[in-house]
């Protein structure tokens, strides 16, 4: 199983789909093994040697630092544009398969983010080292759905039999996609997609869960179900995707999680978002022991660091 996963691995990882249940388990205990390390309570060396390059076409705080800190604390190296829309050879016409071939020569693995869907692909076809898809337009964000399962699994010791709660904007959102990709793998789980009415999350994406055995409620309302909640996964409408600034005020705001909400949540739940928040999730929870968004960020280096070690 471990020789399948580290084969898979070997090109990266494109795409949340791309991992089974064996898979998740296999990567959540090399990123236990890790968290010591992103905790800053131990030193390592596994990645001596190794340069990553971080090419953002797409602005992030989170994802790239991660990524950038998980390298560095195994003792690697990085090369880091976070600007490639504005500085790179994009702006002369250099195709993405060229950019991949290129920055191959220099780094051993590739984290790359974009506003298109399938862009990451793309540069792949041309790389000759591993790539890791630091999310695609709306389309996928596999890394992050990954450390989120993890958080979950953490937490409760388990996956299966959980009711999960996404709130936000579901259709843009590549979170509660790639989260979605990879719950699919666990057994009975009851998915409460709360969105407003346009932004219900694909129904490609409905019809597979229902495919898989799990239980799919969809509901405007988030105050009728918060408190069957297992996990509440926030997510923030997505700005950029919208046609114009005036479509998206229509769902600015439209859910607020504060402190009157979660005094409905069970007392054993938990409280994840990937981060940045604008209006969704008020600071006031920050101090609620059910709120994990904070520790996400931490586990977020371990679990990235789980996936270089086992791609290089
Ligand atoms: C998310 C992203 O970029 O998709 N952020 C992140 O990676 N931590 C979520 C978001 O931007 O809303």
């Amino acid at each position: 199983m471990e020789i399948i996963l580290k084969i898979m691995l070997k090109k990266g990882l494109l795409s949340s789909k791309d991992l089974s249940r064996a898979d998740l388990l296999r990567v959540f205990a090399e990123t236990e093994k890790l968290l010591p390390v992103a905790r800053k309570e131990k030193t390592s060396n596994l990645m001596k040697g190794k340069v990553l390059a971080t090419l953002f076409y797409e602005p992030s705080t989170r994802t790239r630092f991660s990524f950038e800190t998980a390298m560095l604390r195994l003792g690697g190296s990085v090369i880091s544009n976070a600007q490639m829309k504005e500085t790179s050879s994009v702006k002369k016409g250099e195709s993405l398969r060229d950019t991949g071939r290129v920055v191959s020569c220099f780094a051993d693995v590739i984290a790359m983010r974009h506003s298109e869907a399938g862009s990451v692909a793309e540069l792949a076809e041309g790389a000759t080292v591993p790539v890791i898809n630091a999310g695609d337009g709306a389309n996928d964000h596999p890394t992050q759905g990954l450390l989120d399962v993890y958080t979950i699994w953490r937490e409760f010791g388990r996956i299966d039999g959980l009711t999960i709660g996404m709130v936000g904007d579901l259709k843009y959102g590549r979170v509660p996609h790639s989260q979605c990709q990879y719950l699919k793998n666990f057994k009975k789980l009851k998915f409460v997609f709360v969105s407003p009415d346009e932004l219900k999350m694909p129904r490609e994406i409905v019809k597979e869960l229902k495919s898989c055995g799990h239980e799919v409620v969809e509901t405007a309302d988030l105050d009728g179900v918060i408190g069957e909640l297992d996990v509440l996964a926030c997510t923030r409408i997505q700005q950029e995707r919208f046609a114009s600034e005036k479509e998206y005020l229509k769902y600015k705001g439209v859910y607020v999680v504060g402190r009157l909400q979660v005094a409905d949540c069970k007392k054993k739940m938990i409280i994840l978002h990937p981060l940045p928040r604008v209006d969704e999730l008020l600071p006031e929870v920050d101090s609620d022991k059910r709120a994990k968004y904070f520790e996400q960020v931490t586990n977020g280096v371990a679990v990235r660091m789980a996936i270089l070690n086992l791609t290089l």
